[in-house]
């Protein structure tokens, strides 16, 4: 499963980078907003840092005002994914972008037949909001058991991009539903590698390693 950053913040991005494990980055419009950044350049940038898949989103609500957007922002990078709403424009906007080989990423989905609309709109990423889901009362998870289900039985290739993680439970749900990816709030991202009995099983190696007078390797 290939883990994404959500976020627009350069610095924090690039700090994870040398992990070597963050296959990607999506970013919204309040992100980019809550950053301050000039959003052409800020994608630049982050592709800069990252080869993989970077989701630039379009503010346009009619098709051929996103098919615009999605042409300018494509253009940044070969590595942009154009991030389209779930709207009939916007399915509409990521046919014409997928007939002209560009990636897509549809957002903000919320139901099966979303995401089932969204594949047949041949988005190479639907991203379904379970943290959104889960704060009406509904399985956010379920629905990505759901549309795993789902792009199995038809043969969908449409990628599933677990979005709106709100915890670390989240995080191994979406893998264990069949989340092809999942984006990450940095500070889940960070606590991801945390669990208290690799810190103490650590510090009792390492005790036990300098009390024998044990040194570098
Ligand atoms: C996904 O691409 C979105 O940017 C993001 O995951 C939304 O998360 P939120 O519900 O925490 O705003």
């Amino acid at each position: 499963m290939m883990l994404f950053l959500d976020t627009a913040e350069l610095d924090v991005i690039a700090a994870r980078a040398d992990s070597g494990l963050v296959d990607g980055v999506t970013t919204n419009p309040s992100l980019i907003a809550k950053a301050g950044a000039d959003i052409k350049e800020r994608i630049a940038d982050i592709c800069g840092v990252i080869p993989g898949p970077i989701s630039a989103e379009v503010v346009a609500t009619d098709s051929s005002g996103m098919i615009a957007e999605g042409q300018t922002l494509a253009a940044i990078a070969e590595n942009v994914v154009v991030k389209l709403p779930l709207t009939m424009d916007g399915l509409k906007a990521c046919r014409a972008l997928t007939d002209d080989g560009i990636a897509t990423n549809v957002t903000l989905c919320f139901s099966l037949n979303q995401a089932l609309l969204a594949a047949k709109a041949g988005a190479t990423f639907v991203s379904p909001f379970i943290g959104r889901l889960d704060d009406i009362g509904q399985d956010g998870l379920e629905l990505i058991e759901d549309i795993r289900a789902l792009y199995d039985e038809h043969g969908f290739v449409t990628r599933i991009l677990a979005a709106s993680i709100r915890s670390v439970d989240h995080v191994e749900g979406s893998a264990m539903a069949g989340a092809d990816a999942c984006t990450l709030p940095p500070n889940i991202f960070d606590a991801l590698v945390q669990h208290d009995l690799t810190d103490t099983g650590l510090a009792a190696f390492l005790k036990d390693w300098k009390a024998a007078g044990q040194g570098a390797i």
